[in-house]
């Protein structure tokens, strides 16, 4: 198993693609401290992965808390003696242009989509600089390599995380810790609600896919998940500020 012995802290893990790469890195042989907003979908993630026989904790955490989520980060540490990956991956999606989209609008974006990922990864960073190893992982978006069409706020976050990445990376590979930006495309969960509306529900955002994907679907949790566990383990040992797109070719 590629992350046995390993310990992982994840973010937004209770849904979507954070669930199901808590779910892989547990069956690599990980323990993952499940985070979600919404702690019972974080302990409903913790228990299918006890239930697949892997080993996982579950917490109610807003990322937004800086001082919750580091004393989180800390306590995982000083729980286990380790940690050797983050990822950080909860998000918000703001539709907009530049004339609809609100100062503090783009104010919660900024707080959940940039500066969430600064606070985890400087607390991560705490243990990891020390121990000499690890792998931070920053969920962006293929919107972070790409311009959409009226998301000023997602896709000037986006940008940003992948910039923050990068700037993480040159300065930590000296110390053995890696950072990279994970960069989903389409992926079928709740989350692209905005973009639902955006494109007049249902029906528009699949005649989007059909048109604009040149794999002419979604993503799956599961297959993002395979990224996760790729960036998180040795396999990538050699991979740091990086930005993996993973969408079926849309960005190009
Ligand atoms: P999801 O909607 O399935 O799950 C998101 C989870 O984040 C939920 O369980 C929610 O409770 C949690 N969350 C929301 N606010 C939080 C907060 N303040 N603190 C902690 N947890 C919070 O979404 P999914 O698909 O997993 O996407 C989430 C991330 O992936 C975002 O960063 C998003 O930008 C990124 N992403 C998603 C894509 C997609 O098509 N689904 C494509 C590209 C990027």
């Amino acid at each position: 198993m590629q992350l046995s012995n390993r310990v992982a802290f994840a973010t937004g893990a209770g849904s979507g693609i954070g669930r199901a790469g808590a779910l892989a890195m547990a069956a690599e042989g990980a323990f993952v401290v499940v985070s979600d907003l919404d702690g019972q979908a974080a302990q409903r993630v913790a228990d299918e992965i006890a239930g697949a026989g892997g080993q996982a904790t579950a917490m109610a955490l807003d990322v937004t808390n800086d001082a919750a989520l580091q004393a989180a980060i800390a306590a995982t540490a000083a729980a286990h003696g380790r940690l050797d990956v983050l990822h950080s991956h909860a998000g918000i999606q703001i539709p907009g242009t530049l004339e609809q989209v609100s100062p503090a609008q783009m104010d919660a974006s900024w707080a959940l989509n940039v500066r969430s990922h600064f606070v985890a990864a400087q607390a991560a960073m705490a243990v990891m600089r020390p121990q000499g190893s690890g792998s931070i992982i920053l969920t962006a978006s293929n919107s972070g390599v790409q311009y959409d069409r009226e998301m000023i706020a997602y896709c000037t976050t986006k940008h940003a995380v992948i910039a923050m990445a990068k700037q993480i990376a040159v300065d930590y590979a000296r110390f053995g810790v890696r950072c990279n930006a994970l960069c989903p495309g389409f992926v079928d969960t709740p989350f692209n609600l905005g973009f639902e509306t955006q494109m007049a529900g249902r029906a528009g955002l699949e005649a989007y896919i059909a048109t604009s994907i040149p794999m002419k679907r979604f993503g799956t949790p599961a297959e993002i998940a395979q990224s996760i566990v790729y960036l998180a383990s040795d396999q990538s040992s050699f991979m740091t500020g990086h930005a993996l797109v993973v969408d079926g070719a849309e960005s190009l």
